[in-house]
Formats: C-alpha cells, structure tokens, sequence
C-alpha cells in the first residue's frame, strides 16, 4: 500500500484531507502537535505522531516514523500551520516569527526531511491561503503563505523528475480556526465570495486529493486556488 503523511491532522482541513486520502486508498501516517491526534487516528484506524514540524528534533522523529512504516510513502501533505492575526501596527515580532516559523520554515524541514524517502512518482502538496494576495489583519500569515509558493515552485524544479510538489490555496473555510470569527465579520467575508459560501474541509481535501493523484501526474509547481472565485474578485 502507498503511505501518505498528513501534518495538521488532528482536525479541520487536515482531519478532511486524510479521510479523503484513505478512501482514495492510501495508508496514512497523521501529524500533529495536538494530542487529539491521537484520537483522530484511531477514529479513522491509520498510525500517527505528535509532533511540532517547526522544531528540528521533531521533524527527526517524524521522518523515523515514516521509514519505520511497513508502507511505501508517496504522498506528503503540508498542512500544520497557524494564524496570528494583528493590524500591522500593533503587530510584535513574535506573531511575525512564529507564524513564519511554523506555515514556511515547518513546511521547508518537513518536505526536506520526507521528500527524499517518498517513492518515485510521489507527490507533495503544500496548503497555502488566497490571504497571500493579501488580507488586512493578516501580514504575517500572508507573508507565510505566499511564501508557501516560491517553496512549492523552487521544490517542483529541485524535485523534479522525481516528484511533483503543488499547492492548494484555500479561501474562507470552515474550521475551528475561523470559528473565532465574530459573526458579522464572518458575514462580510462570505458576502465577498463569488460563490456565496464559506468552502468546507472537503472541498480542499478534494483538491488534494486530485493533485496527489495520477490523474495530476504532468502538472507540478502550480497553484489550485479552492476560494469560491475570491483570488480575482
Ligand atoms: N480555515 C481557513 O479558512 C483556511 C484558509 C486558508 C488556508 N488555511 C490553511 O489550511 C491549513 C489547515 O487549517 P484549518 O483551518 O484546518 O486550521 P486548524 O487550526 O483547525 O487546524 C490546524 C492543525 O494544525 C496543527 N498544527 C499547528 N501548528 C502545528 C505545528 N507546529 N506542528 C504540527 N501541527 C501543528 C494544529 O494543532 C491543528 O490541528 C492551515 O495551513 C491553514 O493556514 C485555512
């Protein structure tokens, strides 16, 4: 069987992004810093680690795990990340790095230490945002996120031919990082949607799920914006 490795796992996008990979036939390895990692992977019977991928140590472990699996990894999922939102000027530089820390530099390690152990054939997709086009309150998640694509274009050429390594760049979704959200500004949000909706967990587990796929296997260094139209509206 093919190993899929999903970080962020333990709910929302991530949790959506693995059940949709294992009916696509996948084993599956889930990765999280949140214990309840734990529980999502027994509610879906795959394997998982807790760990944090911006620290260098754990993206060690998490590596391990994936060589000690008795399937063959192909597929890696960038998906952990954060929010840390502030107006610019009451932004401290700690919201600055921690958001860049985890969203590009986790992203950079983990795809450093796994992409050499995936098949041939393998592909790696990175979850960035359309707030990387810019969002007021978001600089700094926007900063990461764009970023989040020169990483995804410079390892589509560095991996290439060997592997393919895209991008999927949600909108306004679901989770229980936007739950936070009062409802009016929630209101504002979805009324600039073209498709007049919030998206759900499984409408970016589908896109995923396409670009992990055979059926994507000549499209490599590229961006799937699953926005509802909010990239160009
Ligand atoms: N929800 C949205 O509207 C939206 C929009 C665009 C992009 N995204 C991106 O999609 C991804 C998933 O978002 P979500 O809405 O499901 O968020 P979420 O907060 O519900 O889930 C994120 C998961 O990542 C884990 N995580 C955070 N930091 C980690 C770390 N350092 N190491 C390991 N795990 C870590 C968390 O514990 C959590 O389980 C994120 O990269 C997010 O930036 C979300």
């Amino acid at each position: 069987m093919s190993l899929a490795i999903v970080t962020g796992a333990a709910r929302g996008i991530g949790r959506s992004i693995a059940s949709r990979l294992a009916e696509a036939g996948h084993a599956l390895l889930l990765v999280d810093l949140d214990e309840r990692v734990h529980d999502t992977a027994r509610e879906l019977g795959v394997g998982a680690v807790r760990a944090d991928i911006s620290q260098p140590p754990d993206v060690g472990r998490i590596a391990d795990a994936v060589r000690a699996h008795r399937d063959e990894p192909r597929v890696l999922v960038n998906n952990a990340g954060i929010t840390r939102d502030r107006l610019l000027r009451k932004m401290a530089e700690p919201d600055f790095r921690a958001v860049v820390r985890v969203n590009l530099g986790g992203t950079w390690a983990l795809t450093e230490a796994v992409a050499p152990l995936l098949a041939d054939g393998g592909s790696v997709v990175n979850i960035s945002s359309r707030a990387q086009l810019g969002n007021v309150g978001q600089f700094n998640y926007g900063i990461a996120k764009g970023g989040v694509i020169g990483l995804t274009r410079g390892h589509a050429l560095a991996l290439a031919p060997r592997l393919r390594v895209n991008a999927v760049a949600p909108g306004f979704v679901e989770s229980e990082m936007t739950a936070a959200m009062p409802a009016d500004a929630r209101r504002r949000v979805v009324d600039a949607i073209p498709l007049a909706a919030a998206g759900q967990p499984r409408d970016i587990a589908e896109a995923v799920a396409w670009l992990a796929s055979e059926a994507a296997s000549y499209v490599t260094g590229q961006v799937l914006y699953s926005c509802g139209g909010r990239s160009f509206s």
